[in-house]
């Protein structure tokens, strides 16, 4: 490479306020996050005009504390990544037009970004990438399988049919009321329960590559309500237990095929269920003696920050893809 490049990257596409400065797009300056969950968590989930209005009071105290304690100043950076979709459209606007401002006023590139490129890219301050890789994306909006034959290119192979795998734990812990966000809650007592109860896989015609977890949540909700008619109390800790194996047992299956398929080089997990312990542990075993080496960020990085951003803004940078200041919230975009 001729000479380092400086990102910043900024993200508000749910409820976290983050901004990231990255280097080269492998190495993190600085990386500042902003999470909200404290004043989401009495409504059981993320309020969308709520979180809008704190990104709005976070946003220059967020983007002023990435650059207090590193040595690198404004002229220094060669250009502003944001997320621009998908996500929650007002949270997304306040990020696209702070960078938007920024630009302007810096003078700087903008780069739009893609939130789940953003997930991937995470996986880049860990393990430099090895083409073809296959990553399998799971977080609250999206669960998908995700081949790249280079940089900045996406092919989704399969995807969820219904509710993203981070939906059905939220789902699932609300229904043992366990407060938002309710995927580490099952995390913790999936850990001391026991998988007794037998939860069905949905594996889909032969050979998809797509998930579907709604019937999974439908038999947790029926085996809870028939427990209940029969007088019986069933353990939460044995029911998070049963659903989160059921879940990790279809997405390690699958991305174990997927990846003996396509040939690939390289598997990586991202997204907030990528935080999984369980998951974390079942995939690490099923890939151990492949010789396909596995990339999983660590915990502060597999959920919404914005060093993941700037680490996929810094390929579109590289590659000279740059966003104009008509840039626009996108709450569908698609990943391509
Ligand atoms: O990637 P993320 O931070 O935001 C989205 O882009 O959606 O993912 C948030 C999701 C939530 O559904 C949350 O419950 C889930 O990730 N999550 C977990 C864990 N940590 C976060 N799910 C299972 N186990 C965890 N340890
Ligand atoms: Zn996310």
């Amino acid at each position: 490479m001729d000479k380092d490049n400086y990102i910043v990257g900024i993200e508000t596409s749910c409820d976290e306020t983050a901004v990231a400065i990255v280097k080269n797009g492998t190495e993190i300056i600085s990386n500042v996050v902003a999470s909200q969950i404290e004043s989401h968590k009495r409504f059981g989930g993320v309020v969308p005009e709520i979180a809008s209005r704190h990104h709005v009071e976070q946003m220059t105290v967020v983007l002023e504390e990435a650059f207090e304690q590193v040595a690198i100043t404004w002229d220094e950076i060669d250009a502003i990544a944001v997320t621009e979709g998908p996500g929650l459209v007002g949270a997304l606007l306040i990020g696209v037009n702070s960078a938007k401002a920024v630009a302007f006023a810096k003078q700087k590139p903008l780069i739009g970004v893609h939130h789940i490129a953003g997930h991937i890219y995470a996986n880049r301050f860990e393990q430099e990438f090895q083409f073809p890789l296959l990553a399998l994306v799971v977080s609250g909006g999206h669960t998908e399988l995700v081949l790249m034959k280079e940089h900045g290119h996406f092919e989704v192979i399969g995807e969820t049919r219904d509710d993203a795998a981070g939906e059905a734990y939220d789902k699932v812990a609300r229904m043992l009321d366990l407060p938002y966000p309710g995927g580490p809650q099952i995390d913790r007592l999936a850990s001391i329960g026991s998988e007794s109860i037998s939860f069905p896989r949905a594996w889909l015609e032969d050979g998809s590559y797509d998930f579907s977890f709604s019937g999974l949540k439908s038999s947790v909700i029926n085996t809870i309500h028939n427990a209940k008619q029969r007088g019986e109390e069933l353990k939460r800790e044995d029911i998070a237990a049963s659903f989160q194996a059921s879940v990790v047992e279809v997405l390690t299956e699958k991305t174990f095929k997927a990846a003996k398929q396509y040939d690939v080089k390289q598997v990586i997990v991202a997204g907030g269920v990528a935080a999984n312990k369980g998951l974390r542990g079942a995939i690490q075993q099923c890939f151990s003696n492949t010789g396909i080496p596995l990339s999983i960020p660590p915990l502060n990085l597999c959920t919404d920050n914005a060093a993941m951003i700037a680490a996929a803004g810094t390929i579109s940078y590289e590659q000279g893809k740059r966003s104009g200041l008509d840039l626009n919230a996108n709450p569908s975009l698609v990943l391509s």
